[in-house]
């Protein structure tokens, strides 16, 4: 006689998983911030299919919201199905055609991933230099124009990695059209928290994550491009290498025609519309004065403290604080200090500056001056115990 009949949770077989109970932290690293309760409730609600009439109108308000929040009229604007790379992957991937140039930057860590994904759209790609930790200089940028011609030109609005602003976008994107490139802007760290204004600075195409300044979950994230650079993706001589990313078959779903390309994930598009709205319910530049006074109070803090932050003043990024770790402390240690007794999360450095600074994100719900004062309370106790 068969035994394959089992009686419910009396299989040995079956792993013993308890129910979910992450820790209750509060988030002030580089991403995830703290997701705000409205998008949380957002994200139980009751799913739909993904081309029933109820969510096409849903698409639309996202994309409307969207265009709000990255300054745009762009038609062509969307939340990517999957993280910031994959918005990122769409803009690189299908703007840089085989032989393409694209120009990008070697001042952090995201600089590196646009060469990695310039270099598998069959792009070149040569470099502008400025050192982690500052922005790129507009004079360089021109002479790598004048050097190379590139077709492309990335750069990274708000560099996670350093804690640095790029400034001068404006300067940075009429060089590029001066000589006939696209740019691409990531603005991961800055949708929904630092200005960015796509339209009256002349960006082309721009890219962002959800779990930043807009206190959203990863999963849908925010990608626009303009006329300009839509019909360039949509002459490719040959198609993008990705099909899922291929921007000329997403348009079928997310243009005029709403048609499957794939199943949206629905949860993740409700809780950007959740997370948009309440960036339009304050208001874009509310919020990015927002984020500059709750961070000037952290930044102020920090300096109580005797720490220094790693980017000057003019470079500052409010949403991610660089700060340098003093001689003789543990980086690793006060990380573990925090995440251990406050459920506090801070993170280190990446690549060049791993083990030279700590990064403290002041990012969307995050942004609040509850939550700085409890960061630096924590900062200080943490410091005390390392004798500092
Ligand atoms: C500036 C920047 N670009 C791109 C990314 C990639 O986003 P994700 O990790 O969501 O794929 C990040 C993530 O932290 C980032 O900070």
């Amino acid at each position: 006689m068969s035994n394959s009949h089992v009686e419910p949770g009396v299989d040995e077989r079956a792993p013993e998983v308890g129910e979910l109970t992450p820790p209750d932290r509060t988030l002030m690293g580089p991403g995830p911030s703290d997701v705000h309760p409205r998008v949380l409730k957002a994200m139980s609600t009751p799913l739909v299919g993904h081309l029933d009439p109820s969510f096409v109108e849903i698409m639309d308000e996202v994309q409307e919201l969207l265009r709000y929040t990255f300054r745009t009229d762009n038609r062509w604007t969307i939340p990517v199905s999957g993280t910031g790379s994959a918005s990122m992957e769409a803009a690189i991937g299908n703007l840089v055609e085989p032989g393409d140039t694209m120009l990008v930057p070697t001042n952090g860590y995201f600089g590196g991933r646009m060469r990695s994904m310039a270099e598998r759209a069959g792009g070149e790609v040569v470099a502008v230099d400025a050192p982690w930790g500052e922005p790129l200089d507009p004079a360089d940028v021109e002479r790598a124009f004048d050097e190379h011609q590139p077709d492309v030109f990335g750069f990274v609005h708000a560099e996670t990695s350093t804690g640095v602003r790029q400034p001068d976008v404006d300067e940075l994107t009429d060089i590029a059209h001066a000589h006939d490139a696209f740019v691409i802007a990531d603005c991961v760290t800055s949708l929904g928290g630092v200005e960015m204004r796509v339209d009256e600075w002349d960006v082309d195409a721009a890219y962002s994550g959800p779990q930043k300044c807009l206190s959203c979950p990863p999963g849908a994230s925010p990608l626009t491009l303009n006329d300009r650079a839509m019909d360039k993706v949509l002459d490719r001589e040959e198609p993008a290498r990705s099909w899922y990313l291929d921007l000329s078959l997403l348009e079928g779903y997310w243009g005029d025609d709403r048609s499957y390309h794939h199943t949206a994930p629905i949860t993740n598009v409700y809780a950007l519309r959740e997370a948009l709205r309440l960036v339009a319910e304050e208001g874009i530049e509310e919020r990015w004065a927002r984020h500059r006074e709750v961070a000037s109070g952290l930044k102020a803090g920090l300096r109580d403290l005797d720490l220094e932050m790693n980017a000057p003043d003019e470079y500052w990024l409010p949403s991610l604080n660089a700060v340098r770790v003093p001689d003789g402390v543990d980086d690793a240690a006060v990380i573990e200090h925090l995440l251990d007794e406050y459920d506090l999360e801070i993170a280190s450095g990446l690549g060049d500056l791993e083990g030279d600074i700590w990064r403290i994100g002041c990012m969307g719900h995050s942004a609040r001056p509850k939550n700085v004062e409890y960061v630096l309370a924590a900062l200080e106790d943490a410091l005390a115990e390392q004798g500092y």
